[in-house]
């Protein structure tokens, strides 16, 4: 949704939060495809299978409630950015906002249908970290496996897009790493 041209916005207060409270959630989002893939696996009886489900979906829940907070900053970043001048329409912006756009609606949808999956599945099904929630949904048995489906498909290609912003993003990456290496280095030397 935002794109940078002059190196002047990053350094706003606005744009830092954002893109602190962005670190938090990729990192959520990425563990929430590892649990889910994993647990979804596991055979009906296997130890800690529903407290996996639990922690899935306490995590689910609360990338919304991240998301809801990621929304204002960005509202914020937006207004003190194109308030001032209005966005220049190159290609590279255009592309940026397109793929950015495309991960809030993951961000939105792929949680919804994880909502759609466990409260058509059986009523009272979600909770947040011990925290019963209402359902969003009616228990419907053909609609839990729509939902299972739609989460499903709606995540791995949320993953896909993850991949292509991350290759977007190629640059940041390297610098990370050899910022990262740098420092294991200087730790590792003699004094
Ligand atoms: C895989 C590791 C990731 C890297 C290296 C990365 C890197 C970055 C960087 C450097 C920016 C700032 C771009 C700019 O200057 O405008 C950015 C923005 C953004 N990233 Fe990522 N990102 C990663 C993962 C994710 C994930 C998992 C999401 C999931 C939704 C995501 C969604 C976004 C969005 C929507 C923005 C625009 C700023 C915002 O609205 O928060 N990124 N990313
Ligand atoms: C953005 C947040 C989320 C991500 C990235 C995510 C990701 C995933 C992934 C990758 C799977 C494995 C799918 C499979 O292999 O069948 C999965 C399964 C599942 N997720 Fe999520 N999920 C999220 C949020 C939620 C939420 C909020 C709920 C419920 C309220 C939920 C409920 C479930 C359930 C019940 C399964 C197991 C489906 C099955 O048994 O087939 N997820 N999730």
């Amino acid at each position: 949704m935002t794109t940078l041209q002059s190196p002047k916005p990053r350094l706003n207060s606005a744009f830092k939060q954002l893109m602190s409270v962005h670190w938090w959630m990729a990192g959520i989002y990425l563990m929430l495809m590892v649990v889910g893939t994993v647990m979804s696996q596991l055979d009906r009886n296997a130890p800690f299978r529903s407290e996996l489900y639990d922690f899935h979906k306490s995590f689910g829940v609360l990338s919304v409630i991240l998301l809801a907070w990621r929304l204002i900053l960005l509202f914020r970043v937006w207004w003190k950015k194109y308030t001032k001048r209005s966005p220049k329409l190159t290609a590279d912006w255009i592309r940026t906002t397109i793929l950015h756009s495309s991960l809030y609606l993951f961000m939105v949808s792929v949680p919804v249908a994880g909502f759609l999956r466990s409260n058509s599945f059986r009523a009272n099904n979600v909770k947040f970290f011990g925290l019963a929630l209402p359902d969003l949904f009616p228990q419907n048995e053909a609609m839990a496996e729509v939902g299972r489906g739609l989460h499903f498909w709606l995540s791995y290609t949320f993953l896909a897009f993850i991949g292509l912003h991350a290759i977007a993003q190629w640059k940041v990456i390297r610098a990370n790493w050899r910022r990262f290496k740098n420092f294991v280095l200087t730790k590792r030397k003699p004094a």
